[in-house]
């Protein structure tokens, strides 16, 4: 694939530093911030929600690409708090809601509505996720009408796991059927696994322990960015 973005996840950062820790991966070149939501329902983890997302963004400006990962219950219950904070992009589960038509169309509306309060961030964007277990045939309904599909490479709810590289035929197979879309993978993502994820067709690479870890951001970040982009 050419072109590909990488997209630090921070779930692995110092948490009480949150704020330094995403321009900290900005300065190190990062192309958006993949932020990661959890309930402690859809998944057996908490993080933070809107209300720290809002002050991220007072903080950081209106530039950095946010795509909130919705690893929630109720996705529908999150779609407006989460445009009016300062979201880019909304990527929900598949496995989480009833109705995923309705569910992208409320995404689409409210970003419009979003739009007035953050001029240049553009429409709110929808992303839809789906898990290790869930067959890709699922997805692929809605493929025409989504900007990203994430295919998780660890099942969602702590960083640090290893890469299913059993998940890749996912990747090859939308990148197959929809030339256009972006697609994402996020788990276990790093410099000795990047390659396997550019090669199925994946676009947008996120990164969470492989960058959190290193001593030199910049550098793991280039290195994803060069050899996803070959
Ligand atoms: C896992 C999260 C990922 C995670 C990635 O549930 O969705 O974004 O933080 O971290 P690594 O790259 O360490 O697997
Ligand atoms: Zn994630």
């Amino acid at each position: 694939a050419s072109g590909c973005k990488i997209g630090p996840s921070i779930l692995n950062s110092d948490l009480a530093n949150l704020g330094a820790e995403c321009l900290r991966m900005l300065d190190s070149g990062a192309d958006y911030l993949h932020l990661d939501v959890m309930d402690g329902h859809f998944v057996p983890n908490i993080t933070f929600g809107h209300p720290v997302v809002e002050s991220l963004r007072k903080q950081l400006g209106q530039d950095p690409f946010f795509d909130m990962h919705m690893m929630v219950s109720k996705p529908e219950q999150w779609v407006k708090p989460m445009a009016v904070a300062g979201a880019n992009q909304y990527t929900f589960h598949l496995e989480a809601t009833e109705n995923p038509g309705a569910l992208i169309k409320d995404i689409r509306e409210n970003g419009m509505k979003a739009e007035v309060q953050w001029h240049s961030q553009g429409p709110l964007q929808v992303g839809l996720a789906i898990k290790p277990g869930t067959s890709v045939e699922y997805l692929a309904p809605w493929a025409n009408q989504i900007d990203m599909a994430l295919v998780m490479t660890v099942e969602p709810g702590f960083g640090g796991q290893k890469f299913m590289e059993d998940m890749m035929p996912k990747v090859h197979w939308l990148r197959t059927q929809f030339p256009s879309l972006d697609i994402e993978v996020d788990g276990g993502v790093g410099p000795d696994t990047v390659h396997k994820c550019a090669e199925a067709g994946a676009n947008m690479i996120v990164s969470g322990s492989a960058i959190m870890r290193s001593e030199d951001p910049r550098s793991v970040i280039n290195l994803l960015r060069n050899v996803c982009s070959e």
